[in-house]
């Protein structure tokens, strides 16, 4: 298991988002995270590479292990673990530099290659997204001229330039339109081939064409985990069953 949560509580102040979570994820798998809006789906994502840590009153309980390590041990450095962890969020957050230099921080931040192969590198990664020819004439511009669809790409770029073990996909097609989300499907398919991907979704016919396994969120409990198919087509919980049938609430 490259990632794994034992008991993992959750909470801001008072108030628990997760309950006792417990879930595995395995080498080059896809898991789809399902569940109604608030069932704590980001929350959960968020803790795995620990960008709740400067939530006032975050706290947490359990653990969270990353190749074995627990990831809030003191000795952990929060920037290579979100080398290794890395995520993309739902609306594209490009970083106020150029379109090349979005792909490249990453690679100069973390010293992974000389300047020359990093141009290098970087025409790779946009090319692995798709958005190499509709860019190849503008790097050196802003990102913020780009589309959204462009933006979500080149921040899927950026993510995969520092060469992480497992990414973390929140909603990251909810903004784009049909052809550019299959794009981005067909690209975590391919992905997946040497990463761990969590995606969270809405879109059940997304999670049963790309993930491996699904997981069930339901009022900050994992209701359900299993193979896609069984969970999106034959969930054996009730309240599952609803949500997949769109009966729930
Ligand atoms: N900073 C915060 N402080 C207090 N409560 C929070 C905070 N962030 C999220 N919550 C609460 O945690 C719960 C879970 O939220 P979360 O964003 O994880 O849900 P979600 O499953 O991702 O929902 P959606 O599908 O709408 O994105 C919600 O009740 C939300 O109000
Ligand atoms: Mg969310």
């Amino acid at each position: 298991m490259v990632l794994q949560t034992k008991d993992l509580s959750v909470g801001y102040g008072k108030h628990e988002i997760l309950n006792r979570v417990n879930l595995n994820f395995a080498n080059n798998t896809i898991t789809a995270l399902v569940g109604p809006s608030g069932s704590g789906k980001s929350t959960f994502l968020r803790t795995l590479n620990r960008m709740n840590d400067s939530i006032k009153d975050y706290w947490h309980n359990g653990q969270v292990l990353l190749d074995n390590e627990e990831i809030f041990d003191p000795d952990i450095d929060l920037i290579s673990l979100r080398r290794k962890v890395g995520m993309v969020f739902q609306r594209p957050n490009p970083f106020p530099m150029s379109i090349a230099n979005n792909v490249a921080i990453g690679i100069k931040t973390h010293k992974l290659a000389n300047k020359k192969q990093t141009g290098f590198l970087v025409e790779k990664f946009l090319t692995q997204v798709g958005l190499y020819k509709a860019v190849s004439n503008r790097l050196n511009d802003s990102p913020f001229k780009l589309s959204g669809g462009q933006q979500q790409l080149l921040c899927l770029a950026r993510a995969l330039a520092i060469g992480p073990e497992v990414l973390l996909l929140d909603e990251p097609t909810s903004s784009l339109d049909p052809q550019t989300t299959q794009a981005v499907e067909n690209l975590v398919v391919d992905m997946a081939k040497e990463i761990t991907v969590i995606i969270v979704t809405h879109n059940l016919a997304q999670a049963r064409r790309i993930a491996d396994f699904a997981a069930f969120f339901w009022d900050g409990k994992l209701m359900e985990y299993g193979r896609a198919a069984q969970v999106l087509e034959d969930p054996q919980n009730e309240i599952t069953e609803k949500f997949v049938t769109g009966k729930l609430g």
